[in-house]
């Protein structure tokens, strides 16, 4: 198992971006969670394109895809803190630490997270 992981480890700066989700579903449904590794990922459609942050809260931990999102702000569920959609940015208390964000390319049909 361990010589598994380390072959894996070896192979992962080969793999620069990987597919996650096709551009008409995020687009009809605003919205799509993904998960990468141990990270929930929430990719939007927003008025300029699509972004994509983490999808956990950094105050608790909510899943800040059942909060509301307008005017590219993402409302938590939880106690009500805002994000900046596309930056990742606190908007608004009690959660003080920023979003972590992740770039996406579109290629053709498809939306590709880049990974770092
Ligand atoms: S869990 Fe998001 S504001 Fe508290």
């Amino acid at each position: 198992m361990l010589i598994v992981k380390r072959k894996i480890e070896r192979m992962m700066p080969l793999v620069k971006s990987v597919k996650v989700a096709k551009v008409k579903e995020v687009q009809k449904l605003g919205k799509k969670v993904i998960t990468l590794g141990d990270e929930e990922i929430l990719i939007l459609s927003l008025d300029d394109g699509f972004y994509a942050v983490s999808n956990r809260c950094t105050h608790l931990n909510f899943p800040l895809s059942e909060g509301r999102i307008e005017d590219s702000v993402i409302e938590c569920p939880g106690h009500r803190g805002k994000f900046d959609a596309k930056t990742g940015k606190v908007l608004s208390s009690p959660p003080k630490i920023s979003l972590r964000t992740h770039r996406l390319k579109i290629e053709g049909e498809d939306i590709y997270l880049q990974l770092d």
